[in-house]
């Protein structure tokens, strides 16, 4: 009888290699409040994970919408972002796996809000961020959450992403405030991260039986173009439910309209990557078990 070894035994299949590189860096950002930025970083990021990609969601928000959104308990935390930004603890170690298979959380801990006052006054203030994500991690895809503010936290964002990913939500002043936006990611790509980019612009909370919408929707896609994605985020309170059972709303109820629609988000999303890779640097892999 051929002794057992899990290598050779075709009815248990191997442990998936997980390769490390330098993972693609998105951020959702917006310094206006409340216009789905929480909602599209879980979504997206969730919707990434199930197609079969390594995600780390990282919470930057010090209120910690996503951390607490996905399931993460806030309290018993022993790092969190804030010590990978201040502490050197390692992301891989601080990073927490969520309830959705691939997909990690980097959770934000009550130390986030003091980071403002301390980045202003630390080594290298801008590049904190980049230096602990920038480098060989077991991950496809970083998905970042930030604050609703041009802040120092927000900034960090910008210098370590190669992409931004911009949601608007479809009320009458989205386009406030947007130019102030555009003037920071120009200067980010002037100064700090010359690759960085507008990935795409998402429309949000989108009400088709509100003429208001529509007009927002158009004046967005003259003012942005191409640059706006096709698939359009309705207003659904299954969206809005989800995170109280610490859920991404993928995951609690996979059919409702916000749920699909985060789905196409994510599969316009890595269309677009394709044609934005295609330089991209990538360490060569080694196996790791980590995270
Ligand atoms: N498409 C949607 N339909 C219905 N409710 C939504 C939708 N998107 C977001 N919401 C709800 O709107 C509120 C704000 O959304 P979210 O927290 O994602 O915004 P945010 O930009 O991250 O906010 P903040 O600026 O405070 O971080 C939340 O209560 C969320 O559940
Ligand atoms: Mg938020």
């Amino acid at each position: 009888m051929t002794p057992y070894s899990p290598s050779s035994d075709p009815a248990v299949p191997e442990k998936p290699m997980v390769t490390s590189k330098i993972p693609r860096i998105l951020a959702v950002a917006n310094q206006k409040g409340g216009v789905g930025k929480t909602t599209t970083a879980v979504n997206l990021a969730t919707a990434l994970s199930a197609i079969g990609k390594r995600v780390l969601l990282v919470d930057l928000d010090p209120q910690g919408n996503a951390s607490t959104g996905l399931g993460v308990k806030r309290a018993g935390l022993r790092t969190s972002t804030y010590d990978v930004i201040f502490e050197d603890a390692h992301v891989i170690d601080t990073a927490q796996p969520t309830k959705v298979p691939g997909l990690f959380v980097l959770p934000s801990s009550i130390h986030l809000s003091g980071a403002e006052i301390e980045l202003v006054s630390a080594r290298r203030r801008e590049y904190r961020l980049q230096e602990a994500l920038r480098t060989a991690l077991p991950y496809d895809y970083v998905v970042i959450d930030c604050p609703p503010s041009l802040s120092l936290l927000t900034l960090n964002a910008l210098v370590a992403a190669d992409s931004i990913v911009v949601p608007l939500q479809c009320e009458f002043f989205a386009l406030e405030g947007l130019s102030h936006l555009v003037k920071t990611i120009e200067r980010v790509q002037q100064t700090f991260n010359p690759r960085l980019n507008i990935h795409g612009v998402v429309l949000t909370m989108y009400d088709p039986r509100n003429r208001l919408s529509a007009m927002v929707a158009d004046d967005v896609r003259k003012y942005f173009g191409d640059k706006v994605y096709k698939t359009v985020i309705p207003r659904n309170v299954r969206l809005s439910e989800a995170p109280s059972y610490g859920l991404p709303a993928i995951v609690y109820d996979m059919r409702c309209p916000g749920a699909r629609a985060y789905i196409s988000l994510a599969g316009e999303v890595l269309k677009r990557e394709k044609s934005m890779t295609a330089s991209s640097s990538v360490i060569p892999p080694h196996t790791t078990e980590a995270a």
